[in-house]
């Protein structure tokens, strides 16, 4: 279904998910893994953090690796970690299938993004909640996706930020402008509550890991709960627009 919303065409019913295992039980790891794929999940959301970048450690290339073997989704890895360069070659032999690499702390992203490119997988650039939508504006033209962090990374089972959303709208419409095939991707705190809002303010990919790893109603009755979250935002967004506005 297409429907007009601040003069753009917004294709609700393409909203991606992307399910982060970082909320999974890594006991059932596979088995959870397929319950997502079998339940509609369009990618695989890998959260790869080195205890540095950010004050958390989680998981490497050895994870990939056992998931490629079990789904054919899309792996894409979330690298938090102070040296992304350094890890490229190992997450790629492992079977990844794309890169997010944060803006923060990167002083040559686009050699980063150049060499993830070189390596003939998808590169996405990302942002934590205090750095400005500006910073994109440059590199948004050599990337395939961007992701907004909603929470402040390293940790899952955050609130999301609602400060975040007037950034989202600057982001679609900067990627409207310049690259408008371009993904934007949020993560963080998402929810059956925070993803209509998300989607109205311009996201078209929601990573969301407790919302749906973490809930006792199973993995694709959470999928289900998201995505019809998503359709009944579709008629209050309006309402929803001009609260959040109303904050700015
Ligand atoms: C946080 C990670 C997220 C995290 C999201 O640093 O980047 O991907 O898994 O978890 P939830 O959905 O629980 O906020
Ligand atoms: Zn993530």
């Amino acid at each position: 279904m297409i429907e007009k919303e601040e003069g753009r065409e917004m294709e609700t019913d393409r909203v991606k998910l992307a399910p982060s295992i970082l909320a999974a039980d890594f006991a059932r790891l596979g088995e959870q893994v397929a319950e997502a794929e079998q339940a509609g999940a369009d990618r695989i959301h890998v959260d790869v953090m080195d205890g540095h970048f950010v004050p958390n450690l989680s998981m490497g290339a050895p994870i990939v690796q056992s998931l490629r073997r079990v789904t054919r989704l899309p792996l894409e890895i979330h690298l938090m970690v102070s040296d992304p360069d350094l890890f490229l070659d190992e997450f790629v032999e492992a079977g990844s299938d794309s890169f997010l690499v944060h803006w923060e702390g990167n002083g040559n992203l686009h050699r980063t993004v150049q060499r993830i490119k070189a390596l003939d997988k998808r590169a996405g650039v990302v942002i934590n909640p205090a750095t400005p939508a500006a910073v994109l504006e440059e590199i948004l033209q050599d990337v395939e996706q961007v992701l907004i962090m909603t929470v402040n990374p390293g940790f899952g089972h955050q609130h999301f930020l609602p400060t975040t959303l007037p950034k989202i709208r600057r982001v679609r419409q900067m990627i409207e402008q310049i690259k408008p095939e371009c993904d934007l991707e949020v993560d963080g705190g998402i929810d059956a509550e925070t993803a209509p809002l998300a989607v109205a303010a311009g996201a078209n990919v929601l990573v969301a890991g407790t919302a749906i790893f973490g809930e006792s109603e199973g993995v694709a009755a959470a999928m289900n709960r998201l995505r019809a979250s998503i359709t009944m935002g579709k008629t209050t967004s309006t309402n929803l627009m001009t609260m959040t506005s109303a904050k700015e």
